[in-house]
This record gives C-alpha cells, sequence and structure tokens, in this order.
C-alpha cells in the first residue's frame, strides 16, 4: 500500500476510535481493550460471573474480559489462554497456548484439578480480507469450544463464545443444542453494528 494511502487509513480509523464511545470508556476505566464492555453486559444479561468459580478465559489477549473476570472472581481460580502474549492481570493465571494444540485440555484440566464452571471464549481467527472465510474460522473456534466443554465442564456449567452469523450459524447452533439443556444468542450494544458478531450463551450439558 502506497504511504500516503496507509497515512489517509490510519488516520479515518483514529478518528473512527475516537468517536467509539466504548473505546472512549475503556481508556477512561483503565481496561485493555472495548471488548470489556461486551463480557459486561453478557454476564449483566445471564448472571454467570460469582465470586467463587473456576472459570476459563480463551483468546483472552490483551485481557479486557480477563480484566472484568477478576473484578468478580475474588475467591476462585481463572487461567486465560492465548496465541499470542497477554501481560499479566492480578489473581488470572495465563498460558500463551493455541486451543487447537492437542495439549491444550490437559493443560486445563492440571490447572483446575478437575472440571469447572466457565468458559468464556473470545477467540476470533486472523483475518484473511475474506469476510466469509473468516466468519466460517471463528466459528470453527467456537466448535472447538463446544466439544471441549462436554470434557472439562460441570454439569451444572455455562459456556460464552463468539461466533458470527454466517453461513454456518444453523451448524453452531445445531451442535450447540445437542450439548446442552438452554442455548441462547445475545448481540451487546457494544458490539458494533456493522460486525455480523454475536454471542452464545449456554448452560447445562446434556446427559445423554
Ligand atoms: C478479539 S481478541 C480477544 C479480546 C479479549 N477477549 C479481550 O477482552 O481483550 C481474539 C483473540 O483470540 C486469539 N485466538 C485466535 N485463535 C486462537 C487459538 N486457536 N488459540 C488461542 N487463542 C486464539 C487471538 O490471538 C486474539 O488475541
Amino acid at each position: 500500500m502506497k504511504k500516503s494511502k496507509r497515512t489517509k487509513k490510519t488516520n479515518y480509523w483514529r478518528f473512527k476510535q475516537n468517536k467509539d464511545q466504548y473505546f472512549k470508556k475503556s481508556k477512561i476505566l483503565g481496561f485493555r481493550s472495548r471488548a470489556s464492555f461486551k463480557l459486561i453486559e453478557i454476564n449483566e444479561k445471564f448472571q454467570f460471573l460469582k465470586k467463587n468459580i473456576y472459570l476459563l478465559d480463551l483468546g483472552s489477549s490483551p485481557g479486557g474480559w480477563s480484566q472484568v473476570a477478576s473484578k468478580k472472581i475474588i475467591k476462585g481460580k481463572i487461567l486465560s489462554i492465548d496465541k499470542k502474549l497477554m501481560d499479566p492481570i492480578k489473581n488470572v493465571n495465563f498460558l500463551k497456548y493455541d486451543l487447537l494444540n492437542p495439549k491444550t485440555k490437559d493443560k486445563i484440566l492440571d490447572y483446575f484439578g478437575g472440571k469447572i464452571d466457565v468458559i468464556l471464549s473470545d477467540m476470533a481467527a486472523d483475518t484473511t480480507g475474506n469476510k466469509s472465510l473468516d466468519s466460517i474460522r471463528t466459528n470453527g473456534l467456537c466448535m472447538e469450544t463446544l466439544n471441549l466443554s462436554k470434557k472439562i465442564l460441570k454439569p451444572t456449567g455455562v459456556l460464552v463464545s463468539k461466533l458470527f452469523m454466517g453461513d454456518d450459524f444453523l451448524e453452531v447452533k445445531k451442535l450447540a443444542k445437542s450439548l446442552f439443556e438452554n442455548v441462547n444468542f445475545f448481540k451487546p450494544k457494544s458490539s458494533k453494528n456493522e460486525s455480523k458478531e454475536t454471542y452464545l450463551h449456554c448452560k447445562i450439558l446434556k446427559t445423554l
């Protein structure tokens, strides 16, 4: 890209960020990302962050969701995992790992010493420029998280995951409904209108 075109694009991005009330609010409140407000809204609706729970935060970097979780969970345990590094947060244990690495599940179970109460995933696949492909890849991460929940979530547990309203939305919904008694979709106000992003909230694993 030519320098002048790149500068224009950067200026436009800065202009949009400055207009964004959630971006401004996150700076004022010391949150590392505007994503913090999405978790705050999802929790206001479904009330799953409790003071003594065991919680896994997948795709945690730079740490906005982990910051919110660490303020609520004062007696439990939090494990945050991301392919990218995350700066430390008090009372949050971080592992730089890829969810798709076959060793990740055992690392999680070792850390908690058993099954857990809540899985959060805000994982998003790296963008390629092809929106349809990006959506399929992120929804693939959502399905990996759903499959992981069978192995690491307590029967009464909760899963919250990002997904996109793309071609494979119905496939994700079908998988969620096959695993959980209660399945909801929720788009927080802080999730940009122009984005096809939404969040899946599931609770109570089906016992076969
Ligand atoms: C939208 S960001 C998460 C923002 C975060 N929830 C926050 O509040 O700051 C998505 C993250 O998913 C991570 N990610 C994508 N694929 C992953 C994978 N296979 N394993 C672990 N992390 C992954 C990316 O590295 C990125 O940091």
